[in-house]
């Protein structure tokens, strides 16, 4: 499985993987972590956390894989084609603001993305979504529409999904990760969260 930090891409094999996460029972994962700032963020506040930032695209992130917390790590890998070695793993799932690929698979209930999502779990785990006006209007929804739709979707994977809850443009801008700050001062500082459990 390829993990990125700074420019330098690493090849970590299963019993590496393995050691960096012997000493934790909680593995949250940011799936379409972008420039892996939320995941940064979540690792240094809950050091008892193993935080896993996954986005396909390397660029973003060169500046936030530098930093060393021994409870950090980020991957290069599709939202739709998971790397195995994450099998049963995974109690918590963050999917922040997601666009592009990622996005059409979560309105098209894609099974790709959708069983590899429930090959990662643990048992017990949860789910937050959080879908922004802008990138569902992209994708021609709109955002209440476009939530519904995904709603449907996970719903129909097996998530219990709780009441939507609306994030203005205050709740943004305190969120921690880059994407939420500039939707925060954008054009439509409109988002929704899904919290769902498995
Ligand atoms: C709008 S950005 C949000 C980034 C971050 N979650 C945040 O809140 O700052 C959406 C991210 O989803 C990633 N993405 C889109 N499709 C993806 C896919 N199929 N697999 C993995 N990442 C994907 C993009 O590369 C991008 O970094």
């Amino acid at each position: 499985m390829e993990t990125i930090r700074g420019r330098t891409s690493l090849d970590l094999d299963l019993t590496d993987f393995y050691a960096r996460l012997a000493n934790y029972n909680r593995i949250i994962l940011d799936l379409g972590t972008g420039d892996g700032k939320f995941a940064f963020c979540h690792a240094e506040s809950f050091p008892g956390h193993f935080v896993i930032g996954v986005d396909s695209c390397r660029e973003n992130l060169h500046e936030v894989s530098r930093a060393k917390l021994p409870n950090l790590l980020y991957i290069i890998a599709s939202a739709q084609n998971l790397p195995h070695e994450l099998s049963g793993l995974i109690s918590h799932i963050t999917i922040n603001f997601p666009w592009g690929s990622l996005l059409q698979s979560l309105l098209a209930g894609d099974p790709q993305l959708l069983c590899g999502l429930d090959s990662i779990l643990s048992p017990n785990a949860s789910l937050d979504v959080r879908l922004n006006g802008g990138a569902l209007a992209e994708a021609g929804w709109s955002l209440e529409d476009g939530v519904e739709q995904i709603r449907e979707r996970l719903s129909y994977a097996g998530w219990q999904i709780g009441k939507p809850v609306m994030m203005d443009s205050r709740t943004l801008k305190n969120f921690p990760s880059t994407w939420a700050k500039r939707l925060a001062f954008g054009r439509d500082p409109r988002a929704i969260e899904l919290r769902c459990t498995s």
